[in-house]
């Protein structure tokens, strides 16, 4: 078996929940829409009678339904209205679709997720009565509709008073868009299932997302072969480098210098896949990381610092519940450690080799990327800088003594990974 066909023994369903709790991480105000959404969405379709497969993109398509409005650092405006409240009209000039339509971009490239791309696509279009079927000549699911309906419902739960104590006000509100907003036999739908106080209480659970997986996806989750989470990796290093324009592709550099490098330390083929997934993942924390910091030009104080400090930290926690992640995930969360024991934030006594190369790969590609406000580094500094971190203890000789040579093809194969 080659091993892209190799099965990794991660689940799809685990990896797009990591997902969706980092986003839920983005802004303040998004609590836990996503996870919410993925919630009602499901619970709707599956009253109407959708398919196991059928619920499980739905699932797929709430848990990243704003994935561009989140990474976008721009649109937090719009998501402040559009997650406080029930009403989505937007102000002259803005576009409620344009996130929409991007995601449905960025998330189609994956294969897995093509039909979930589609259903975000649509998820601010009206039901108005009936017109809502179609966009131009194109037909409109009815996932997205549902979608609509669970977008807006997510919202109207408030923290300060008991869910069942709001239950019937948030009934009378999505009746209220019977027609307009939401298309009627959906809204029906809900006013059966909402009935039960079962249903109110799963939706501000705690445990929501192993509701979802045991209810929904239990014995039939998508195991994932070596390609789809390579492909899955690389979706996620988009997302990550949405989110600043300084370092647009840095992510994907550091997996393409991180799998040459342990290539050529002759590491098994699949290990040299997995590290390039791990050079993909390792700055997954940093969509925990406010973006006025990851962009500030200038100086950063104390605080900033120890703020942007705590990535790597928070790559483990999403990376490392993902049942099969776990050794990528530490792999992705060393690369700031250093071999002498002064790095951050674990400190641990041995730092893998895999990890050790995304470590050499991250700050070969940091001193080495252009930046809209300066320019990499020539070759000639930059070894220097490397070998001098090698002598103080921070980086692996052995790794690092093997660049000189294979300079020019990292930078190739960097440029031809995006391409
Ligand atoms: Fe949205
Ligand atoms: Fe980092
Ligand atoms: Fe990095």
């Amino acid at each position: 078996m080659g091993i892209e066909t190799q099965s990794v023994d991660v689940a799809l369903f685990d990896m797009v929940m990591s997902l969706s709790r980092a986003l839920d991480l983005l802004h303040p105000a998004i609590g836990e829409h996503h996870l919410r959404v993925a919630y009602l969405c499901a619970s709707i379709a599956e009253h109407a009678g959708f398919r196991s497969n059928e619920i499980q993109e739905i699932i797929i398509a709430g848990a990243l339904h704003d994935i561009v409005a989140v990474c976008k650092p721009h649109s937090h405006s719009l998501l402040d209205r559009v997650l406080s409240r029930y009403d989505d009209d937007m102000a002259d000039g803005e576009c409620i679709h344009e996130h929409a339509e991007e995601g449905y971009h960025v998330l189609r490239e994956f294969p897995p997720f093509a039909q979930a791309a589609a259903i975000i696509r649509f998820h601010h279009v009206d039901w108005n009565f009936g017109k809502g079927e179609f966009q131009g000549r194109l037909p409109i699911p009815l996932a997205s509709h549902i979608l609509r309906l669970a977008d807006r419902l997510a919202v109207l739960p408030t923290d300060d008073c008991l869910i069942l104590c709001q239950k019937d006000h948030i009934r009378q509100s999505i009746q209220a868009g019977t027609g307009s907003l939401f298309c009627p036999e959906l809204v029906k739908i809900f006013e059966d299932i909402s009935d039960k106080e079962s249903f109110w209480l799963d939706l501000v659970s705690k445990h929501k997302e192993k509701i979802l997986s045991h209810r929904f996806f239990g014995e039939t989750s998508i195991r994932l072969r070596m390609d789809n989470l390579y492909g899955l990796a690389k979706v996620y290093a988009r997302i990550i480098d949405y989110r600043s324009a300084y370092t647009a592709s840095h992510s994907s550099r550091v997996a393409s210098a991180s799998e040459l490098l342990a290539d050529r330390l002759d590491l098994p083929a699949s290990t040299v896949r997995l590290v390039g997934i791990a050079g993909y993942l390792h700055d997954i924390g940093k969509l925990a990381v406010p973006v006025a910091l990851l962009d500030k030009p200038g100086k950063l104080t104390a605080e900033e610092m120890l703020l942007i400090r705590q990535h790597p930290y928070y790559t483990h926690q999403i990376l490392s519940p993902v049942p099969g992640l776990e050794t990528i995930g530490m792999w992705a969360a060393f690369h700031h450690e250093r071999l002498d024991g002064a790095g951050y934030p674990f400190r641990p006594r041995q730092i893998p080799l895999e990890a050790r190369i995304v470590a050499v790969a991250d700050v070969f590609t940091a001193i080495t990327e252009d930046r809209p406000y300066r320019k990499g580094m020539s070759k000639k500094d930059s070894l220097g800088i490397l070998n001098k971190m090698v002598r103080d203890g921070a980086l692996d000789g052995d790794i690092v003594s093997l660049l000189p040579a294979i300079y020019e093809d990292i930078h190739h194969a960097q440029e031809l990974a995006l391409a």
